[in-house]
Formats: C-alpha cells, structure tokens, sequence
C-alpha cells in the first residue's frame, strides 16, 4: 500500500518484540518504515521482508559506503528483500553511486535510490575535524549535485537546506528529511533540527521521525499529531 502521509517512522528499537508491539498498532497508511542499522544488525533481512510483507513501504537504512562492487551487490540484495527505498552516501564518490544506479536499474525490481549528504548530527565545527571544506550547507549542495549527476532519485540533508536545494535541482528530486522536532522535543543528538510543518512547507518530499514518536507515551497519538502537522 502507498502511504499518503509524508513521515518515514524510524524503528531504532533494538528487538524485534519492540517493533512489532508498535507496528500491532499502526497501519501502513499512516506512515512508511525505515529500518536503520541497530535493527537490521539485530533481527536481519527476515524482519524486513515480514514488514514488507505487511504492506508497508520499507526505506533499508544502511547507508551503504564501500568500493563500488560491495556497494553494487549490497543493493541488489537490498532491492531483493522488495524494500521502497535504499540509501548511500554520496561521499563514496562517482564510481561507487554509478554503480549502485547500474545495480539497480538491472534488477526486476528498483527501489528509490537516494543518498547521503551530511548527516544531520554533524555541524560546522565536525567539518573541520573531519577537514571537508566549506559551510554544512556547500557540502550538501556539492554532494547532492554529484547524486543528481549520477541519476540517483534523491538525497537525505536537513530540513533547513531543503529551500537550497528545491531551487537548484530537479523539481523531481525526492528530498528526504531528518532531524524532525516539535518545539517541545528533546533534539537529542541531531544539531540541524526543525518543526514538521517548516520541513514540509520548504519542501521536503519525506520525514524521518524516530524518537520523538517511538519514545512518546503513545506512538500512535504522536504518529497522528505528527500527521495532522504535515497537513497544515
Ligand atoms: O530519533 P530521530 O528522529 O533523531 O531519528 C532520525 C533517524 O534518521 C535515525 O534513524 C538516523 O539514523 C536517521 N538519519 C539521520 N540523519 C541523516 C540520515 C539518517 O538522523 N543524515
């Protein structure tokens, strides 16, 4: 089923009796899944295929970063477990984002290919240490430019560089957005946070949200709050 609702639910629970207790009480038209590192380290492929199964939109949250082969297969088996969307980062560089596009394309069936930008826990001064040149902001135009070129479907960035990039690249170019947060939020560890109803209204495509609705009294209140936000 196609979700109508723009929020991506990231299931960081550590087991899988957890991401079925929350997923019991939800429908696949009120959101998408992803499934990021620490669940698919802990219950693996057959959690994302009975996901899928379920009838939900399934976003594999690996963030694949190797040599361009190892990036190329890990897709393939990606697109195999019928998920919606897989992501890479950008800063694995030409050869590696053209042939994770190859690997896809070949296959019967294709998932979004999007990739990684700048994480959004990363600020200014982490630039610096890791010594990539320019503001959070150059760095997220120049990666999503190289994405583009290599005819990815899209990047994950910030909210707050959303604007930027609606101007610049294809009204088509799926802009998925985390570090989400209600005024009243906790923001954790992300730096470059921002409300739903701005993250919509500059133009996102999708929102990440994790904690602030996993962690909430009830998840499915939250899920709908954050719902109507989108709406507004
Ligand atoms: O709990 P929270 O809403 O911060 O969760 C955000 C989710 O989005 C996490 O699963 C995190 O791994 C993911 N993510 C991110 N920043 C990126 C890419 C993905 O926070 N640039």
């Amino acid at each position: 089923m196609v979700s109508a609702s723009p929020i991506i639910l990231a299931l960081d629970r550590p087991t899988e009796a957890e991401v079925w207790d929350l997923i019991d009480r939800l429908e696949p038209s009120q959101c998408r899944l992803k499934v990021g590192k620490e669940l698919f380290t802990a219950c693996g492929p057959s959690l994302v295929r009975r996901l899928v199964s379920r009838g939900y939109d399934v976003f594999l949250d690996l963030k694949y970063h190797d040599i361009p082969h190892t990036v190329a297969q890990a897709c393939r088996q990606a697109a195999d477990l019928g998920v919606w969307m897989v992501d890479v980062h950008a800063s694995g560089g030409r050869a590696m984002l053209d042939a994770a596009r190859r690997a896809l394309d070949e296959g019967p069936h294709s998932p979004l290919l999007i990739a990684i930008t700048l994480l959004t826990s990363l600020c200014a001064e982490d630039l610096q240490d890791i010594g990539w040149q320019g503001e959070p902001q150059d760095v997220v135009l120049r990666l999503a430019h190289l994405a583009a070129d290599c005819d990815l479907d899209g990047v994950v960035c910030s909210a707050q560089e959303v604007a930027l990039l609606r101007a610049r690249l294809p009204a088509t170019f799926c802009l998925v957005t985390p570090g989400i947060r209600l005024p009243t939020d906790q923001s954790d560890d992300q730096q470059r946070i921002v409300t739903p109803q701005a993250a919509m209204a500059a133009g996102s495509s999708y929102l990440v949200v994790g904690r602030p609705i996993t962690r909430s009294k009830d998840p499915l209140v939250a899920l709908q709050h954050f719902n109507s936000l989108c709406r507004q």
